[in-house]
Order: structure tokens, then sequence, then C-alpha cells
């Protein structure tokens, strides 16, 4: 495999938007309770945040994190999680038939974004709930004080505003399974009023509408373009949301998601300009990616074969765990370069969800947290990536796929940050057989040092299927990417089979 990337300082995308870097936290499983939150476990402080998942997430690095739902937020009342904690009520989450014991909310979750150094973009609940709720939470979050609902926050402890600015307009509401499931006209109605009404208490809030729960739903691209005629000149952003898995073992179809995710994002931005051109719209909607990962239901199906429901009502009950692989990791990878690549258009992504349920992050009740194989591509690309994204010419040799013919087998994105000198380059070998050798060919930059150059790829002792589990969990990691050559300003990488890297230049 050869690849020939041509990198021109000139040629550039867009600023790198930091909050491409987003990670979910939602009340469901073990992401909050026994993951974020475990009074009583031995790495646990005063509050019960377990410091030991807060180091790996401040390693991760995460800009932005989505709370608290996903499917649990279409159900949620937010009242049931501020005040004291022994009066709050315990209820049924019928989303994930769980109980909610509701002793994390949002006050909780405000001071675990400030440990964990994090934005918070908070989703309110318009399965179940609408305009009133909406703006109540606003003024209680954002108002200074001296009303009825800022005054209730700062009677909970809280004196100072939270200043939440991000917040999205509900979750997947065009999908039947989802608590207040809704058709694209009322859905559209709602969120626009909802925004109109959650801008009046605070005019500086940036507002997502909802898109559609994935590229599959026979609604796609209807829903978009009927939300969006309603609601443009309210909202900011519209949702996009994807998983994405190995089927019937063909890795290389798999390997080769990324192109899928492209198409997605490409559709969705044509609509959203479709929408903008026929309402005569000057300012600009982008794109909130608010959930993307790969999720496996062949391996991890307990949600979708109903095990959950039958075994009755539990609390945080395990749910969806992956575990993920070499190959996955790769994958994640990939999917980083495809939103990197759109950043003049998608502002906002979250890979979903932060720990335990299809997650970077795992962690045991009462025993260990560890990094699972998809850590190592988030946590480099979210300290790495800074400054301006280049728009890259790639010729690569193809591979052939049974789902989207010949694809590039080298991948790759890279940025430029004038500030440093750093030019920083991520780039996969989704050939399973084959090194890949990778000439760079800089126009109006010089590399003159390697700063680093790190590889994830299939361990000596391992094959693509190796992962981190609890009693192994440092199987898959990085490890330096030997033989990068540097020659008169040009570079040549060589890449192992199955790899994904990150390379930065000085
Ligand atoms: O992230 C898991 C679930 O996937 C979320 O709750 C939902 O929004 C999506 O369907």
């Amino acid at each position: 495999t050869h690849a020939r990337i041509t990198v021109d300082r000139d040629f550039t995308i867009a600023e790198v938007p930091r909050r491409l870097f987003g990670q979910f936290v939602e009340h469901m499983g073990r992401c909050v309770y026994t993951g974020i939150y475990e009074p009583g476990h031995p790495a646990a402080d005063a509050r019960g945040f377990r410091t030991d998942v807060l180091e790996l997430v401040r390693e991760l690095g995460p800009t932005v994190v989505r709370y608290p739902g996903g499917n649990f937020v279409s159900g949620y009342r937010w009242e049931d999680g501020v005040g004291p904690v022994a009066d709050r009520p315990v209820r049924m989450d019928g989303a994930w038939h769980t109980i909610e014991t509701n002793a994390f909310g949002l006050h909780e979750f405000m001071d675990w974004s400030r440990e964990a150094e994090v934005e918070v973009m908070e989703a309110i609940n318009l399965g179940t709930r609408g305009v009133e709720e909406a703006r109540a939470l606003v003024e209680y979050a954002n108002h200074p004080g001296g009303t009825y609902w800022s005054d209730l926050r700062r009677r909970n402890g809280a004196e100072d505003p939270f200043g939440i600015k991000l917040w999205c307009l509900g979750n997947e509401l065009d999908g039947p399974w989802q608590i207040g499931h809704k058709t694209a006209h009322e859905y559209g109605r709602l969120a626009q009023e909802t925004a109109k009404a959650m801008k009046l208490v605070d005019p500086e809030i940036e507002l997502v509408a909802v898109g559609s729960s994935n590229r599959q739903m026979p609604t796609f691209g209807t829903w978009e373009h009927t939300v969006l005629t309603h609601a443009y000149e309210e909202v900011d952003y519209i949702s996009m949301h994807a998983y994405y898995r190995e089927q019937d073992g063909d890795a290389a179809s798999f390997l080769a998601e990324g192109v899928e995710m492209d198409t997605f994002i490409d559709g969705v931005i044509s609509t959203i300009d479709a929408v903008k051109a026929a309402g005569k719209h000057s300012k600009q909607v982008n794109i909130s990616f608010d959930e993307w990962n790969v999720w496996d239901f062949d391996r991890f199906n307990d949600v979708e074969e109903g095990e959950v429901a039958a075994a009755g009502w539990r609390e945080h009950p395990r749910l969806i765990e992956d575990t993920y692989t070499v190959t996955d990791a790769v994958v994640v990878g990939t999917f980083l370069h495809s939103l990197l690549r759109h950043g003049d258009r998608v502002k906002i992504a979250n890979q979903a969800q932060l720990v335990n349920v299809i997650a970077p992050i795992r962690s045991e009740e009462g025993g260990p947290a560890w990094r699972q194989t998809i850590f190592w591509p988030f946590a480099r690309m979210a300290r790495m990536a800074k400054g301006r994204i280049l728009r890259l010419a790639i010729s690569s040799t193809k591979g052939e796929t049974a789902r989207f013919g010949d694809v590039d087998e080298v991948d790759a994105v890279a940025t430029w940050d004038e500030s440093s000198g750093r030019l920083a380059l991520f780039v996969a070998n989704r050939s399973l057989a084959s090194e890949a050798t990778v000439d760079l060919d800089l126009h109006g930059l010089r590399a003159t040092a390697v700063r680093s150059a790190e590889v994830l790829t299939v361990p000596d002792d391992g094959d693509r299927l190796t992962a981190n589990v609890e009693h192994a969990p440092d199987a898959v990691g990085l490890r330096p990417l030997d033989g990068v050559a540097i020659d008169d300003g040009a570079v040549r990488l060589t890449l192992p089979a199955l790899s994904w890297s990150a390379v930065e230049f000085e």
C-alpha cells in the first residue's frame, strides 16, 4: 500500500472547532452511577466523584460533555435532580427500564464538569415536556438572581449562575422508540417555540435542533428539511447521530465506515443549505454530531433483545458495555478524521458515551478504571488538533469493500498551528494485510523535526480483535512509530497494517 499526501499551508478548511472533541454522559446503565459517581468507592472524593475516572477523563481531554441524555432525557424532570438529596424522588426511567434515584443531578454535574475541565451541553426534555419547563430550566441555570427559579438555584447552594451556553432541544424525537416521539411538523413547531422562549430568558445561548437518529431512518432528509423550515431562524445547529458496527465479519467494509460518515454529513449539509436558500436566510445553521461511536449490537445486544426489561426494575444495570478492539480503535480514528475534515460545518461532536456505556473509559464498582482501545485516537486528537484544518490531497492505493466499493486504504487529516509552528498528521492504514508507505509533500511548510510519532496497531502477541480488559488493561496502546524519515523537508512514513498513527512535526 502506498499513498502520497500533499499538504499545503494555504489550503485550509477552518479553524479547528475545539468542541469537536466532545463526550456524552447519560443517566444510562453505569455511565453516571458507578461510572463518574460512586460514593463509597476507595477513590471517591467527598462528593462521590470517582477521582480515578476523573483522571482518565482529563487525560482523554474532552472539551464539552452532553448531559443528561439520550433517550433518558425524554422522560426526565430536571427538578427531580436538584435540592436536598434526601428529598429527591425515586422515579421509574422508562427509556432504560431503570430505577433513577436522582442522587446525581444538575448541581452534581456542574461540579463534576468543573473538575473534569469541560463545558456543559445540557439537553432538555421535549418528549413529555415543553416550553414552560425549558424556559424555567434556563432561568434556573443562567439567571443571576431575584426571580423564582434563579433564587431556588441559590438556595440550593449555587450562588453564581451556571452559565450554560449550549443546549439540545430534546433527543431523537424522530424515533418511534422515543418517549414523546413526534412527527417532523410537531417537533419543528415545538422546537421553534421552545427556542424562542429559552432565548428570551438568555439571548446568549446556542441551540441544537434534533436531526435524524441515523441515516437509515425512513424520514431522514425530510425530517431535517421540515424541522429547519420551521425553526431555521431560532436554532444554531441541527444534530446528527450515528453508530457503526462490523457486520457478518466484513472487516474491510467496517474499516471504511468513515466513508459512510462523510456521505451522511454531506447529506445533512445539503439539506441545511436547501432550507437556507429557499427561506432566503443569511445566518448559517451548522451541525452538532452529538452522538457517534462504534456500537456492536451483535455482541452487546442487551437492549435490543429486551434483556433489560426481563430483568425487572434495577438501579444502574450493566447496559451496552462494549469491549473495544484494535479494529474498533482504527475505525474510531477515521471517524474523528471525518468530523475534522468537515470542521467548516460540523462544529460540535460528542462521542457516546464517556464511561462504561459504549465508552472509551471502563470502570468497575468498587474496582479499577481503565482505558479502552478507542481512548487513544480521541485522546491524541483532542490534544494535538490545533490551529487550522488543512485540505489534503491524498492519492492512495484502493482497497475493495463489499459495501462501499473501492476505498482509499490510507485515510488522513492534518492541522497546522501557526502559533506553535506545529503540523499534526493523523493517519490510518485500513489495509488488514499490508504495511503502507506514505510520502508527504509539504507546500509552504518545512518539517525540520519530528516532535512525536505514535502508532496504535495489533500487538505482537495479539490479533485485530485484541481488547483492553480488566485483567489486561494495557494490551492495546500507543507505541513509538519508528522510521519517520525527513529528507530536505519531505517526509516518509511507514505504517503497519491495520493501524492508526499521530505524528507531530515542528
Ligand atoms: O447512546 C445510547 C443511546 O443511543 C442514546 O440514549 C440515544 O439517544 C441513542 O439512540
